[in-house]
């Protein structure tokens, strides 16, 4: 790594973690110079980095400053308003026809899932699978059957505790792919008929969940920014049987929500009191832009109900489909489940992982992660508001990499996947994230491949939206 970078790469960091506050000053160039032993050039080459990824910028004749946070002139959305009865879920043929129209080659990837692939080890995590794979003794390759390889439960354990949270390897089993692990759980915890809580608006993939074991769906009030209305929450207990909650407390899919530690230990404190289950889905939480981890739930799990689902999909290996679940009272159930199942997760998948984190580097690769997907959502946040139609409203996330818009009354978000298709834009449109297709005027937009990409099909994506209003107009 080039030397400005490296010295940018810090800078990014402690503005990240709030160590430098908007409108701070940076050291000057002598300042710098002399007490690192760099030449002027490289500080120089790091703060026009810098400014270029709208993190600082500079005032004549006086120096380099923090730039505000993603400011945003747009109004922001309001909390979510569903209905207060559970619903049968049929959003599958949807979901599948808008993923695979979006998955076609040559698509700009606004709709996929997963950050861009330039931003991965991708060949580090190929030299550690060849390195286990050559070391792999044939005869102990039952010991990576689920609950999985105890190495690897091992790090992924160390890695909890390392932030503070204690969690037994005892307790983890090692799924494919996180998606695994909230599948099992939610078959682990329900009946066909039963009810199952959800944010609003959901993961899609919850309410394919939820559709695919003949359960039914109760939407909760959702807030852009804290996440789920505990009080709406209470209020649904307290009314009929409910079998499971399916929430993402840390950076929801599609809001990019952040519930406040306190709201955490109180959602584990009153689902406790109704012997409710929280299945949570955890896979951005490593994707923050503060300055720690936000805690899971299942820290403040003294019962023993919270099953908690992650991987590395999106913060280290897409693709290879390592997940794990650390499911507390069911977690023999949820072994078994597996081991009657996928019986698990691919060796070689296990193998590369183990290695890699053995070997260190991956708090390395997460700390530019996180800058790179900081300095791509900021950069996506002024391209919106710069060319999509006047009331268009859009989310602040502060982890992850979507944005969740909300657009002017009038303009379908279905017609703007069709039309943006046409021109080579994939987007997800709001329709799949609910049961009854209620957000039609919202989209969600992955703003973690290179701006290269992104940046032009928002602009277009915007003059669309535009053509659209008009002709709704
Ligand atoms: C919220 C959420 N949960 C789970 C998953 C699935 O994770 P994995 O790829 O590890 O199965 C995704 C992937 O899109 C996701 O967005």
């Amino acid at each position: 790594m080039k030397l400005y970078d490296q010295y940018a790469d810090e800078i990014a960091a402690l503005i990240r973690a709030g160590q430098l506050a908007p409108g701070e000053r940076l050291p000057s160039v002598r300042e710098t110079r002399a007490r690192r032993g760099v030449s002027a050039s490289t500080v120089f080459q790091a703060y026009r980095r810098l400014e270029r990824e709208g993190l600082i910028h500079a005032r004549p004749q006086s120096g380099f400053y923090v730039s505000a946070p993603m400011t945003t002139t747009a109004n922001e959305l309001a909390v979510t308003a569903p209905g207060r009865e559970a619903n049968e879920v049929a959003v599958s043929d949807l979901v599948f026809e808008v993923l695979r129209a979006a998955r076609s080659s040559g698509i700009a990837p606004l709709g996929s899932a997963f950050p861009g692939p330039d931003l991965f080890p991708l060949a580090q995590l190929a030299k550690a699978m060849a390195k286990g794979l050559r070391r792999l003794d044939p005869c102990r390759i039952v010991e990576n059957l689920s609950p999985g390889n105890p190495r690897l439960r091992e790090q992924i354990a160390l890695r909890y505790r390392i932030d503070g949270i204690r969690l037994q390897p005892d307790e983890i089993v090692v799924t494919s792919g996180a998606l695994e692990g909230l599948n099992a759980a939610l078959q682990a915890v329900t009946q066909p008929g039963d009810t199952v809580i959800i944010e609003s608006p959901a993961f899609y993939a919850a309410l394919q969940a939820i559709e695919r074991l003949k359960l039914k769906a109760l939407e909760i009030r959702t807030d852009p920014e804290r996440g789920i209305d505990l009080d709406a929450l209470a209020d649904a207990l307290s009314r009929q049987r409910i079998a499971a909650c399916w929430l993402m407390p840390t950076f929801q899919n599609p809001l990019g929500s952040l519930m406040p530690e306190a709201n955490k230990r109180a959602l584990v404190a009153l689902l406790a009191r109704h012997e409710v289950p929280l299945i949570e889905d955890d896979v951005y939480a490593e994707l923050y832009f503060g300055a720690q981890r936000p805690q899971p739930a299942k820290a403040y799990d003294e019962a023993g109900l919270v099953l908690h689902c992650s991987s590395f999909s999106k913060c280290l290996a897409p693709g290879y489909r390592v997940g794990w679940i650390a499911a507390g009272r069911q977690a023999q159930r949820i072994q078994r489940l597996i081991l009657m199942t996928t019986m698990a997760a691919s060796v070689p998948a296990q193998t590369a992982l183990l290695h890699y984190l053995e070997e260190g580097g991956y708090d390395r690769h997460l700390r530019r992660l996180r800058t790179a997907l900081m300095v791509r959502m900021n950069a996506a946040t002024q391209a919106i508001e710069a060319a999509f139609p006047a009331g268009t409203r859009l989310t602040r996330p502060r982890g992850g990499y979507f944005l969740w818009l909300a657009l002017p009354a009038g303009i379908d978000t279905m017609a703007l996947h069709q039309s943006a298709l046409h021109h080579g834009i994939g987007i997800a449109p709001g329709h799949i994230f609910s049961p009854d297709h209620r957000f039609s005027d919202c989209l969600r937009i992955n703003c973690g491949h290179s701006t290269a990409d992104v940046l032009p099909a928002l602009r277009q994506l915007g003059a669309l939206a535009h053509a659209l209003q008009r002709n709704t107009a």
